[in-house]
């Protein structure tokens, strides 16, 4: 093909690929360095791979990524339109685009007017529908909202799955030292009936309000739960005509919501352009200001706020997001990493993994790149991982020994001033020696079955407290970092096609499982054919 006939994006691939090439031949090459050798050789390294951003300290300079390795990374962020990605997502453009649809979700914590690219100012919106969620919230929190028959609303069962759940489950649990003492926030999002069974141990129904989160009002999980608490309220003396007072609804599909039965003024509208795993800012946080307040809630968007403008300005050497995006990038080509844990040092965030699993593996569990060619790299890394101390007595071992290399993330929280309680120092001095013990290793030992080869990689993410502020900056953290390895890999980080199929064979399960009459498909497979059978007969 001739000069002048290589259109654009013909160009944008070419250097992507060209770029993506160099960097799996320098990481071939680099990927058996030591790190303590890093350390030794580069006297700057601590400080180049340090970075501060807002209420986070994030060091990287323990990853097994050599500091001259750097330019490559940067010349692939580069020719991948990290920056032309960013941009674009800040000006919201359509870049969503199997959806064809922006994703804006800075918008819904920026205190600037944020105009999509279409020319739609989306700040009234985002405005209007907080303000609602302020004044409703507050209602409930100070008891002017009450349930049918009087009484103060002492449960809220918060009913949705996937992003429509993570984000605020997690939060609750996390921000459980400032919630409001007298009002309980309970999560249903699985099907199975023992989910349910455990949540209302103990509710009342003229005390309890339900929340159905759902951004299509269609998951089936979702529907089916909200369709059973329905029938729970009735049965535990609500009226038909007085279901609206304990329930309320967060959609972008509010013809939906209403035909349940959602009140219209307890229906809190979702926009096209929030994706569910980015939706935590939107009113679909409702369950966590209701928890936490306003304030509170205030002070989460402000911690996510001060993140989007360090990634939104930062060039990509002092941007942590990108950063953390390159690393991991490294990681899957010098060290063939398939995984990262994330180890919370901190009880409260135990459902951190969970939330970053769906962020990071949903978002980046691809295997086509933004025109649909299929990638020869690797993308998504399995996500995994549980607080410490407890997985240090787990699956640290592996860590430690497996023949795999699996990087981790330490996430830990610096205590207040003052002295330090015996626990608390306990579980720092843990987070902190288990990221050494990683890299040193221990080969001082003869003998093979004590020997810890060390040279493992970590990044260490430090907050300065467990606050809304820092949690609402450890998570836009983790949500730039998700949509800058998306970039770097050339894909769509905001579209999720693969979770339908399975939905579809549900469904037809379900009808096969339902109805024991009806003859099975001649072509489904031996396997589970037999499982149907089985099950029928049972
Ligand atoms: O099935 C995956 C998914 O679509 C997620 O992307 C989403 O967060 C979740 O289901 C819930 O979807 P909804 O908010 O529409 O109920």
């Amino acid at each position: 093909m001739s000069a002048e006939r290589v259109l654009p994006d013909d160009r944008e691939r070419t250097a992507f690929q060209e770029s993506m090439a160099a960097l799996r031949e320098r990481s071939r090459t680099i990927g058996d360095c030591s790190i303590m050798e890093l350390f030794a050789r580069e006297p700057e390294r601590h400080a180049r791979l340090s970075f501060a951003c807002g209420p986070l300290s994030i060091d990287l300079s323990r990853q097994r990524l050599p500091l001259a390795e750097l330019a490559t990374l940067f010349a692939h962020a580069r020719a991948a339109g990290w920056q032309a990605g960013r941009e674009q997502m800040f000006a919201g453009e359509t870049i969503n685009v199997s959806e064809q649809r922006a994703a804006f979700h800075v918008a819904l914590r920026a205190s600037k007017p944020m105009t999509l690219a279409d020319g739609v100012d989306v700040t009234p919106e985002v405005k209007e529908t907080l303000q609602r969620m302020r004044e409703w919230s507050t209602a409930v929190r100070d008891g002017r909202h009450r349930g049918a028959g009087g009484e103060r609303i002492t449960d809220i069962v918060a009913i949705g799955i996937g992003g429509s759940a993570l984000g605020p489950d997690l939060a609750c649990e996390a921000l459980a030292s400032c919630a409001h003492p007298d009002l309980r926030i309970h999560f249903l999002a699985n099907i199975d009936p023992t989910a349910w069974r455990s949540v209302r141990q103990g509710l009342q129904a003229g005390s309890t309000l339900a929340i159905v989160s759902s951004k299509t009002w269609s998951t089936a999980e979702t529907i089916a739960n909200a369709t059973t608490v329905r029938e729970w309220l009735i049965d535990g003396g609500i009226s038909p005509a007085a279901l609206p007072r304990h329930f309320a609804g967060v959609t972008a599909r509010p013809d939906r919501a209403l035909a349940f039965g959602v009140a219209e003024s307890a229906l809190f509208p979702l926009a096209d352009w929030v994706g569910g795993r980015y939706s935590l800012w939107s009113a679909i946080g409702l369950p966590l200001m209701l928890a936490i307040g306003i304030e509170a809630f205030d002070e989460l968007l402000a911690g996510a706020r001060a993140v989007d403008e360090h990634f939104r300005t930062a060039p990509i050497e002092r941007n942590a997001p990108a950063m953390l995006a390159l690393v991991s990038l490294w990681n899957s080509l010098a060290l063939g990493a398939q995984t990262e844990a994330v180890i919370p040092y901190s009880a409260a965030l135990r459902r951190l993994p969970a939330y970053l699993q769906q962020l990071q593996m949903e978002s980046n569990g691809k295997s086509v790149d933004i025109d649909g060619a299929a990638v020869d790299y690797p993308t998504a890394a399995v996500i995994w991982g549980e607080p410490g101390t407890d997985a240090q007595h787990s699956f640290f071992q592996a860590l430690h020994q497996g023949s795999a290399i699996q990087p981790v993330d330490f996430i830990m929280i610096a205590p207040p001033p003052g002295p330090l309680s015996k626990a608390g120092a306990m579980l720092l001095a843990n987070g902190l020696a288990q990221a050494e013990a990683l890299l040193r290793g221990d080969r001082e030992t003869d003998d093979p079955h004590r020997r810890c080869p060390g040279n493992r990689p970590s990044t260490t993410i430090l907050l300065d407290a467990l606050t809304p502020h820092s949690l609402g900056a450890l998570l836009a953290l983790y949500e730039h970092k998700t949509a800058s390895l998306g970039w770097m890999l050339r894909i769509n980080s905001f579209d999720q096609w693969g979770v339908e199929l399975g939905k579809r064979v549900a469904l037809r399960i379900g009808t096969l499982l339902a109805d024991p009459s009806l003859a099975l498909p001649g072509d489904m497979d031996p396997s589970t054919r037999a499982l149907i059978e089985r099950l029928r007969q049972r």
